[in-house]
């Protein structure tokens, strides 16, 4: 039977597993909606890779998901595909309801007592010029700091490779935050110190705990994740896309997970983070045409090792 047009998934992906913070989010806003999750592994990390390339794999994916999925909507889980592209997929896809993430430091404008912010994120965001549009917005109402962590997305991305953390995994992870934090001067809550730290990048959400011990407890973390969530609900609300909610589908119809790496990594990510089994996980081929576009062009997308109910 052919899904209703509210029936059909909505589309999520980022570079890699740094998205599974948002789609966390998204499955706690929406537990109606089914999901398809893209993890570009296979290409990551985007953050140093320059706009092009991560512009191309952007249109690459939104095409594969639209001509074999059928997603209703698409969360571009990813700053730095947000930076980089989200203007051209706007235009190329008019129909298609879309939400992107940047840093969120209008909400940490707002939650500052000190007036000096810390921003993280990848070089390809913070070099960019819609963040610097956005922070010249702001920039008369705090002082903000701000560091691109080259590397730490794609440790982290290597650190959920195993369901336990391997040490040495783990400690590069903690030795790039130490790196990074220190770089940026004194956190705490009194006057002239950083006193809110925003995640610039979702893969950050999965380092809290290193980046918590860095700054201390009464230092504000400030993710996208639920502001993203309620902006997909409020979306969908004005687009008449929202599933029914009556109907609650079941973990692995509601859940797909794929990946253009490999796929241990991620069931080990999608246990670990959103307690979802090993079977909700599979690997596709998304070349750099995506889909292609019409009819039949889903055949080029080669979708192998869906993992065996268990
Ligand atoms: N998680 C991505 C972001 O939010 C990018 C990580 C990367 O691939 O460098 O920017």
């Amino acid at each position: 039977m052919t899904p209703t047009s509210q029936q059909r998934p909505i589309g999520v992906f980022d570079s890699g597993i740094g998205g599974l913070s948002v789609l966390r989010a998204l499955q706690a806003e929406l537990p109606h909606e089914r999901f398809v999750y893209l993890a570009d592994s296979g290409h990551a990390p985007y953050g140093e890779r320059g706009d092009a390339y991560v512009a191309a794999r952007t249109h690459a994916i939104t095409r594969y998901l639209q001509a074999v999925h059928g997603i209703k909507a698409l969360v571009v889980a990813c700053n730095t595909a947000t930076a980089a592209a989200i203007h051209e997929v706007r235009t190329q896809c008019p129909d298609l309801p879309l939400v992107g993430l940047e840093p969120a430091i209008k909400p940490a404008v707002a939650l500052s007592q000190t007036g000096r912010i810390g921003v993280i994120g990848t070089r390809g965001t913070l070099t960019s010029g819609k963040f610097a549009l956005l922070l010249g917005s702001l920039q008369s109402q705090a002082e903000f700091v701000v560091q691109p962590c080259d590397g730490l997305a794609y440790a982290i991305e290597r650190s959920t490779e195993h369901a336990v953390p391997e040490a040495a995994e783990s400690s590069e992870v903690r030795e790039l935050c130490t790196r990074y934090i220190t770089a940026m001067g004194a956190f705490g809550t009194t006057a002239g110190h950083i006193d809110t730290l925003v995640l610039g990048c979702t893969h950050y959400v999965f380092a809290e705990e290193e980046l918590r011990a860095l700054i201390g407890p009464a230092v504000r973390l400030v993710d996208t994740g639920e502001p993203v969530a309620r902006q997909t609900r409020r979306l969908l609300q004005a687009t008449g896309l929202l599933a029914d909610p009556c109907e609650i589908p079941a973990a692995c119809d509601r859940m797909q997970l794929i990946t253009t790496g490999s796929l241990l990594p991620l069931q080990a990510a999608a246990q670990r983070w959103l307690q979802l089994p090993a079977r909700c996980c599979s690997t596709a081929t998304v070349p750099a045409d995506g889909a292609g576009a019409g009819a039949g062009a889903g055949a080029m997308v080669h979708e192998a090792n869906r993992a065996p109910a268990q």
